[in-house]
């Protein structure tokens, strides 16, 4: 197990620069697949999350190309004229949530999958109902058996698919599902989140017919084939508001580059509403904070409100604040484990269901905590960082999964943070 060792209560100054969206990464990479030519995916994030992925890409027998340029930025090239559909790695499919999107892009391209459920951060039940629901209804036979999905169909035919709840994993599978499909497919209450747009701007330039992505409609015309092209992941919009989160919590002035601020509008008005003065310059954003921050009420939801991913560095934020604030979670039923390792660093807060009532602290001190999933390890390092004395955080792996080079970039901000494996 590696842990971080953090000796806090140092205000984050200086510059950090933000990578490629995790999210955005995982859903792009398996689409690599439905292309006959070779795709260049550059702006990736070098986090384990992209590098499971690869091995996965890697063992389907793609030739997949790894380099990191001189500013950190990754670069993948995957050629898939080896790939072979009966190779599905299924140990690594469980390490990693993305890996449905196997399901989506197999059934398109060979017309049968078989995935093991998908593994995770556990963060409370993650149907996939929806998945499965959009993959029938372009006429696909789907059955689970011993823990797999097993889906075939001869031909995959465009429909209309209404989902029951807004599932960004949904619409996503379900786009690259009929990406290759006869005729017309119009998901309706589709997740509208950067990343999906994302997905539909790199399946376009490879020659798909999307449109309306970002939007609650969208319409995937089915084509015959897709070539390979160049496409640039868009900017980590959590690792971004976890910096700025940091930044408030330590009462520092942090200019955090390589961001698309549109996508960072619900965290920079909670953030403003708690007291930190932020600036926007084009791509780069900068927090200062000086003093308490002030209580807020936050309530997650889907893109564009408060992003879940973000909701727990925003409780430590809130931990601090002068007066209660309340934090409602409303897309994982589980999201407050990382609460009952804060109340260890002097935190007040009390989680009924679904909402965290959180009675603000002068400060926080440093103790021995253990991350229980990515954002829970994220919230906690923030919560380090901000206390006073030595905290040790344990099972960091689960950070590496999501955030890159935590190490470099925390200490370049002026942190002390060491790590020990
Ligand atoms: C994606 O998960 C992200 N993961 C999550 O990020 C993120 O928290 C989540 O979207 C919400 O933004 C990846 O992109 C790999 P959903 P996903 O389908 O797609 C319910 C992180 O920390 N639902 O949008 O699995 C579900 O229970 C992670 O980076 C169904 O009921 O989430 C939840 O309440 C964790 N049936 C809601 O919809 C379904 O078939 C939203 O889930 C699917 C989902």
């Amino acid at each position: 197990m590696a842990k971080l060792i953090i000796r806090g209560g140092r205000p984050l100054r200086g510059r950090v620069r933000v990578g490629g969206r995790k999210n955005s990464a995982v859903a792009v990479l398996p689409a690599t697949l439905l292309a006959d030519g070779v795709s260049t995916l550059e702006n990736l994030p070098s986090i384990d999350d992209v590098r499971v992925y690869a091995d996965i890409l890697g063992g389907l027998g793609c030739d997949v190309q790894i380099a990191t340029a001189a500013s950190g930025n990754g670069t993948i090239t995957v050629n898939p004229a080896g790939f072979s559909p009966l190779a599905v790695p299924h140990d690594v499919t469980k390490r990693l949530r993305a890996s449905y999107y196997l399901l989506g892009v197999l059934l398109a391209r060979c017309g049968r999958a078989e995935v093991p459920l998908p593994g995770g951060c556990d963060i409370g039940l993650r149907p996939i109902d929806q998945h499965l629901k959009g993959f029938r209804a372009l006429g696909a036979d789907v059955v689970i058996e011993h823990g797999m999905v097993r889906a075939t169909a001869p031909a995959l035919a465009g429909a209309s698919i209404y989902l029951d709840v807004v599932s960004v994993g949904a619409t996503i599978n379900i786009m690259l599902a009929a990406t290759l499909a006869e005729g017309t497919t119009v998901i309706e209450n589709a997740a509208k989140e950067p990343h999906v747009v994302d997905l539909a701007n790199y399946l376009n330039a490879a020659g798909a017919r999307v449109q309306g992505a970002g939007t609650d409609v969208i319409r995937i015309r089915g084509v015959e084939r897709l070539n390979g092209c160049t496409h640039s992941i868009i900017p980590d919009e959590i690792e971004a508001a976890t910096y700025m989160i940091a930044a408030a919590a330590t009462r520092g002035d942090v200019l955090v580059e390589n961001v698309i601020p549109k996508h960072l509008d619900p965290v920079v008005a909670k953030l403003h509403e708690a007291g930190a003065d932020i600036e926007e310059e084009g791509d780069v954003l900068r927090l200062k904070m000086n003093g308490r921050p002030r209580a807020v009420n936050v309530k997650t939801l889907p893109y564009p409100g408060f992003p879940t991913d973000a909701q727990q560095p925003m409780t430590v934020l809130l931990s601090l604040a002068e007066g209660t604030s309340i934090v409602t979670e409303s897309i994982w039923e589980s999201r407050f484990k990382h609460v009952d390792e804060l109340k260890r660093m002097g935190t007040s807060i009390r989680v009924e269901g679904r909402t965290a009532i959180i009675e603000g602290v002068e400060r926080l001190t440093g103790a021995p905590v253990r991350a229980t999933d990515l954002r829970a390890g994220a919230a906690l390092v923030v919560a380090a960082l901000a206390a006073e004395g030595e905290t040790e955080i344990t099972g960091i792996e689960l950070v590496d999964r999501g955030y890159e080079r935590v190490l470099e970039k925390l200490n370049g901000l002026g942190a002390d943070v060491a790590r020990e494996e």
